[in-house]
């Protein structure tokens, strides 16, 4: 469904007029709406942001404790793995991405869920859309590392949750996915901050405990790790996740989008379910 706000929002009618306007697009009366435009209105300008990226940070509870105990988690699991997989990553481990299915990073991929559920309501999605966990890894990046500049493409969220971030260890670079917008830049002012709506790339802080949620379409990279700390003080440590969603269709049963690894997925009650791409209804 494509949504009209744009004459509605520009208007900015008084409470007494909206129902006469409403009435009034639904019949695609335009000259009456004309008509109901209020005359103060008139000569102003008013700007809508269509089209904008949602990008939704979240710290979590406890972060200290709890990133503690994943880091050692995610240390023994690079110990024991220690090739891991090539993805993004250059110079850093990235692991294997069953991380959701391990039993201690369970709780870890359920605040990423509680997390996806806020941005689902956001988004107006179906009161039984359910986000799932489709694939989940780490990173562990020593002094050079970095991510290359990628997506993550077949899903709708992804994320970057830091477990250990030292001073200097590399922000995370979004780019502005509107490849046109980048063809003409206008003269911005030096000394005032830019527009949000009109930046064309952002940084954002490897803040532990945060996790930056982002569509799985927008393009991201991550800067190489220069910090000073040395040791494993020095590594930045973090986890990304790949989020489906869901509806659930009778009792329990959930259409999965096929293609997934069959390794699993993980709701928001902490229940893998093995994917078996499009569950009977
Ligand atoms: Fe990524």
């Amino acid at each position: 469904m494509v949504q009209q706000a744009v004459n509605q929002n520009a208007i900015q009618p008084p409470a007494n007029l909206l129902e006469q306007i409403q009435l009034a697009r639904i019949e695609e009366r335009y000259s009456d709406i004309a008509e109901l435009i209020p005359e103060e209105n008139r000569g102003k300008v008013f700007h809508e942001l269509l089209f904008p990226t949602i990008i939704t940070i979240r710290d979590i509870e406890n972060q200290k404790d709890s990133n503690k105990e994943w880091m050692s988690q995610i240390l023994k699991w690079r110990d024991i793995d220690k090739e891991g997989i090539k993805r993004s990553n250059s110079l850093g481990w990235h692991s294997r991405i069953n991380m959701h299915t391990r039993e201690e990073f369970i709780p870890m991929g359920q605040q990423f869920l509680l997390q996806a559920t806020e941005v689902g309501r956001r988004m107006g999605l179906d009161e039984s859309a359910e986000p799932v966990i489709v694939s989940m890894w780490a990173n562990v990046s020593p002094y050079g590392a970095t991510n290359r500049h990628h997506t993550h493409p077949g899903t709708f969220l992804s994320l970057a949750y830091y477990v250990q971030a030292p001073p200097g260890c590399g922000k995370i670079c979004f780019t502005d996915p509107r490849a046109e917008a980048n063809v003409l830049i206008p003269p911005f002012a030096m000394d005032k901050p830019r527009a949000t709506e009109a930046l064309h790339e952002v940084f954002y802080d490897p803040i532990p405990g945060r996790c930056v949620m982002f569509p799985s379409w927008l393009g991201h990279d991550v800067l190489p790790n220069l910090t000073q700390m040395q040791g494993d003080d020095g590594l930045r440590i973090s986890v990304s996740a790949n989020i489906f969603f869901t509806v659930r269709i009778g009792k329990g049963k959930m259409p999965v989008k096929s293609g997934h690894d069959p390794m699993g997925l993980l709701t928001r009650d902490g229940e893998i379910i093995k994917g078996k791409g499009i569950l009977d209804l």
